[in-house]
């Protein structure tokens, strides 16, 4: 657990509609359907703070949570979702985007990759916007109970080929198992006690 009182504050339309409260900032983004909402619930070790969806696309806001008055979590919209219109998919991106450029400097983006795929356009369009903005993250590949060892193996050696990051900013994890969930909390809450 990286905190022990969740509490919701509100569903902010973008950056100008967040609440004046200055703590620092915790972000999870990725593509639609890459088990954002999941990995908060774990996180929190509770299944209902954040929305998990069957159909990709639930989370249009970004979902802000106090956590013990020490930090703001924040549960960005997932981007790339095909059955939204162009015009929305570039809203979302505004909104995202404006929003891990104003806070880049409170924040720690937690950017999650699904391990099952090979990269995608939208996973490297975001990359690509981090590392030009110098925007820190690190990396959490997900689902990675739904491949064998071996496939997961060589599905991680991709990624991190890709998606540059040192070792201790790369966790491979499972919400439904917990697989490296450990591994990446302790290294969250470091992070948020410094
Ligand atoms: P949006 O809010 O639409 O952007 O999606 P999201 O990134 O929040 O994903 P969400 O957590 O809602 O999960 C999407 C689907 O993947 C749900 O059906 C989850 O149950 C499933 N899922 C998430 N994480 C895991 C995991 O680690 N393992 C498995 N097997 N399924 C997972
Ligand atoms: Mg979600």
């Amino acid at each position: 657990m990286i905190g022990k009182k969740f509490t919701f504050i509100k569903s902010a339309t973008g950056i100008r509609d967040f609440p004046p409260i200055e703590l620092p900032h915790l972000a999870f983004a990725g593509r639609s359907n890459v088990g954002k909402s999941s990995l908060i619930n774990k996180l929190a070790n509770t299944k209902k703070l954040a929305k998990v969806s069957q159909t990709p696309g639930k989370t249009r806001l970004l979902n802000i949570f106090n956590v013990d008055d020490r930090f703001l979590l924040v549960d960005l919209p997932g981007y790339g979702y095909a059955k939204v219109s162009k015009e929305m998919q570039k809203q979302w991106r505004k909104m995202i985007e404006d929003y891990l450029i104003t806070t880049k400097d409170i924040m720690i983006l937690v950017f999650l990759i699904d391990s099952r795929h090979e990269p995608q356009k939208k996973d490297r369009e975001l990359y690509e916007f981090l590392v030009y903005n110098d925007i820190e993250f690190i990396i959490a590949a997900t689902k990675t109970d739904k491949l064998s060892k071996n496939q997961l193996n060589k599905n991680l050696a991709v990624l991190r080929k890709e998606f540059k990051v040192p070792d201790y900013r790369f966790y491979p994890v499972s919400s439904k198992t917990g697989e490296g969930i450990k591994e990446l909390e302790d290294y969250l809450k470091l992070t948020i006690d410094n």
